[in-house]
């Protein structure tokens, strides 16, 4: 039998000190699926050498800025075919559309781009390029979530008819962004951030899911979005009604000052007849709660779970799996789409999720900060 050969994968960001950057890399290796050959992980001449040592990278493919970077290797016949865009979000847009003009697939990291105007601008442009374009909505990629979206699909809940999503982490708590914390730092700069602080950072994970899980978008909203550490420029706490199609109801709270919270997501989808619950704290529980019947919990690498849930998962029941093989699944996901040729990257979130979460960021902060009341997402061709 042939050996597969490894997906070439340049990436741009994930110096030394980045958060997200190195987990892209574990887990787009965790398969051998994808090798990561080439690199712009930072500004700094000296931090982006230090990174391409450290990964093993060769020193004539760790580049001083990402367009030589994406030039030289789309040249190359060995050359990266996958670009992993790990920045800060005001680059996203401009390094995925030069990836997909370059001729290469891309993996970003969500929010897609910095304004809805460039992500209607990305999709047009993905949709051109015959290229794949998937968004690391990571949570997506924990079997349990995917087990969940089954159980909804399937039907066992009946009609879906509320949804309540919370994604509540504290490390904001304290002006940090003043203390010169890197990441605090250009999270709240509208320039590097976008019009949202916390809603772009986490809250769009908290609406990705819920329709993910659901089954079901998001129609229209009704947002309190604010800044409670004084002086903060950009929101830190978000609280928001939401109504999906069909008449299903939602609540959504992110917020980055609930003191004491680490990364507290958990999702509820309630049905007519009971309720799915996934918490990140017990990524590898999901609790099935239907009226009259006792409580169940599902574990993950079960036999018993949807085939969807156990695609994805390396070694026996009982031993955890986090988020690194979240990401992982969803680099696997990448990489067959890649290799079957699709462009449509499913079950990894593409553009169209990327879109809506600009739009949700954009017109939540807007209706919000205009007393708006409801608003509604329709009309930015999503
Ligand atoms: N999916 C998730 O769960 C998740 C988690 C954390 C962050 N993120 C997203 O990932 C992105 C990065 O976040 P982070 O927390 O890792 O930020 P970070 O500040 O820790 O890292 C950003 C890295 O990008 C590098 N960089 C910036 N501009 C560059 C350029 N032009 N060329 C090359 N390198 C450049 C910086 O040097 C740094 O190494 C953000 O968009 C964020 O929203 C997603």
């Amino acid at each position: 039998m042939k050996a597969l050969t490894p997906l070439r994968m340049a990436m741009v960001g994930g110096g030394p000190g980045a958060f997200i950057g190195p987990v892209h890399r574990m887990a787009a290796e965790l398969d051998g699926r994808i090798r990561l050959v080439a690199g712009s992980f930072s500004r700094d001449a000296a931090r982006n050498a230090e990174a391409g040592r450290m990964w093993g990278i060769d020193q004539d493919r760790t580049y001083g800025d990402w367009r030589t970077m994406l030039a030289a290797e789309a040249a190359r016949p060995d050359g990266a075919r996958l670009v992993a865009v790990v920045t800060p979000n005001d680059t996203h847009f401009a390094i995925s559309a030069a990836a997909l003009d370059a001729g290469l697939h891309v993996m970003s990291d969500k929010p897609a781009t910095l304004n809805l105007a460039q992500a209607l601008d990305l999709a047009r442009k993905v949709e051109a390029s015959g290229n794949a374009y998937g968004l690391t909505y990571v949570y997506t990629g924990y079997p349990m979530v995917r087990e969940a979206r089954e159980i909804v699909r399937r039907g066992d809940l009946g009609a879906v008819r509320k949804i309540v999503v919370e994604y509540a982490q504290g490390w904001l708590s304290r002006p940090i962004e003043r203390d010169g914390d890197r990441q605090a730092g250009w999270r709240n700069d509208p320039a590097q951030a976008g019009v949202g602080g916390c809603i772009a950072d986490i809250g769009v994970h908290a609406f990705n899911i819920a329709e993910f899980v659901s089954g079901v978008r998001v129609e229209r909203l009704c947002a309190d979005v604010a800044s409670v550490v004084p002086g903060r420029v950009l929101d830190d706490d978000c609280n928001m009604l939401l109504r999906f199609e069909g008449g299903v109801r939602g609540v959504l709270i992110a917020s980055q000052i609930s003191a004491g919270a680490r990364n507290g997501l958990q999702i509820k989808v309630y049905g007519e007849n009971g309720c799915v619950s996934w918490s990140h704290d017990r990524p590898v529980e999901l609790a099935l709660d239907l009226l009259d019947a006792p409580s169940q919990i599902l574990h993950a690498a079960s036999g018993y779970l949807s085939a969807p849930a156990r695609a994805r998962v390396r070694i026996p029941t009982g031993h955890p799996e986090g988020f690194i093989e979240a990401f992982a699944n969803l680099y696997a996901d990448m990489a067959d789409a890649i290799s079957a040729g699709r462009t449509d990257p499913t079950p990894v979130p593409g553009i169209a999720d990327g879109l809506r979460g600009m739009a949700f960021v954009e017109r939540a902060v807007a209706a919000s900060r205009d007393g708006e009341g409801w608003v509604s997402l329709d009309g930015v061709g999503l």
